[in-house]
């Protein structure tokens, strides 16, 4: 935990140019009406606040959310407004009147999180010259570290951070396998380095991150890990479905501010799931998963494809219009390529039921996420379930701030289990690849 100094200003433009500007100090944070910047090993922050000047508000901080609790109930007779958790910084906040009339401010922030290093910490986990080198960009769980090191020289970046390009760039030159995640770009430039390159064992089921083509072309293998991780990544289309039509996230939130007053007849209504029609875009082994969930519902299920498949339930097959004009829940589960981006833009939305909800846990990118933001915030569909985003991990302002949404971080197959199956077939990937034999999943 860290405490941080905030301060309320009316000029947050004018405190960047000075504190990053002309003071060269580094912006920790930015989040629109905030902005953060460490001073040695302190954090200034500044929140935008329209009478910062001619209010005089004093500053109150505390270490931890008992201090801040005990001085609110001091001051609560005088307060003029409620506690409320800041969902960017964890800073708990409130603003009061003191005896004099002065507005103050009491907060407290809470960081549990080590600063992000910025540095790769690259190890070679079990030097052994007379193994064939792999690139592990990132920890992955330990099973499939298990198999790598028995094949492999395993050269890991130990940091809890993205492997930054040039450490990747730097190091592909004399390494036999890769294996990397999905925030790595693997393109010409990285497949050009390599020298001795075999394998890209893609830690994730999406290789949208890799150019597959110009990898064929070079004779390296590419692959994946399907299968393992449908159901899971099912689930949590499903988890994103009952929080949207139902608008879990914003009752728990209203309950957790104290606002709940008792039963209310008009309180937080959602829509049903049960007996509507679920859509979805993609029927490949996530879509399937998903929709075969559904029947349990008593849903109808209709879908796009481009796959031609035997269904063991009932599912109608429609054009993308149809299924745009027909669903009340759309769930995409289709791979990011060329044409599928922004496949869902603007006019596909306005194709959209006015109570509808779209779930998106395939990759940010098939849907214009500035066209979703606008249609969100005009209220033309109902809500939007995201687990991914068109430029991770940045979220835009808009997005963040929108009641009619549910966010995730990516988390489609984080359960323990499936990221354990997945580490052990990334693993067994590289390793037939290396042996000459056939890799359980191999995409070219
Ligand atoms: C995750 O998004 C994956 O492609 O596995
Ligand atoms: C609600 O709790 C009801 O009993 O209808």
């Amino acid at each position: 935990m860290c405490g941080i100094i905030f301060f309320k200003t009316a000029d947050l433009v004018g405190i960047r140019d000075f504190y990053e500007g002309k003071l060269g100090l580094k912006l920790w944070q930015d989040q629109g009406t905030c902005q953060v910047y460490e001073f040695g090993n302190m954090r200034l922050g500044f929140c935008l606040a329209d009478k910062a000047e001619s209010s005089g508000t004093i500053t109150f901080v505390y270490a931890d959310p008992a201090e801040v609790d005990a001085a609110y109930t001091r001051f609560r007779d005088l307060a003029t407004s409620r506690p409320e958790q800041s969902e960017f910084f964890q800073i708990y906040h409130f603003w009061a009147r003191d005896p004099e009339g002065r507005s103050l401010e009491f907060q407290c922030f809470i960081d549990n999180v080590e600063p992000p290093r910025e540095q790769a910490e690259i190890i070679v986990l079990n030097p052994d010259q007379t193994k064939p080198k792999l690139l592990l960009t990132r920890m992955i769980p330990e099973s499939g570290i298990k198999k790598l090191k028995q094949v492999f020289e395993v050269h890991a970046n130990i940091a809890d951070l993205v492997m930054p390009r040039n450490e990747v760039l730097n190091r592909i030159s004399e390494m036999d396998a890769l294996l990397c995640l999905l925030a790595d770009q693997i393109d010409r430039e990285v497949i050009d380095q390599a020298k001795q390159l075999k394998v890209i064992s893609n830690y994730a089921v999406g290789y949208n991150n890799i150019d597959t083509a110009y990898a064929a072309e070079k004779g390296i293998a590419v692959c994946n890990t399907p299968g393992v991780l449908t159901e899971t990544t099912a689930d949590l289309a499903w988890a994103l479905i009952m929080a949207t039509a139902r608008r879990i996230p914003e009752a728990e939130s209203y309950l957790r501010k104290g606002k709940f007053r008792g039963w209310e007849p008009l309180l937080l209504l959602g829509q049903d799931i049960h007996e509507r029609t679920l859509g979805i875009l993609g029927m490949g082994r996530i879509g399937t998963a998903v929709a075969k969930r559904a029947t349990g519902f008593g849903m109808k299920i209709i879908y796009h494809s481009n796959r031609v498949k035997e269904l063991d339930f009932e599912a109608e097959k429609v054009d993308l219009p149809t299924l745009l004009s027909e669903s009340d829940i759309l769930s995409i589960h289709i791979p990011l390529s060329e044409e599928s981006r922004h496949l869902i833009g603007a006019g596909e939305l306005a194709m959209m039921k006015s109570n509808a909800i779209l779930i998106n846990t395939a990759r940010g990118a098939i849907v214009d996420e500035k066209a979703l933001i606008k249609a969100l915030q005009a209220k033309r569909i109902f809500a939007a379930g995201l687990d991914v985003y068109e430029n991770e991990p940045q979220l835009p302002q808009e997005l963040l701030a929108l009641p009619n949404v549910v966010l995730l971080p990516h988390i489609g197959s984080a359960s323990l289990a499936t990221r354990s199956a997945m580490s052990e077939l990334a693993a067994e990937n590289a390793i037939a690849i290396v042996q000459g034999k056939q890799a359980p999943a191999r995409v070219v």
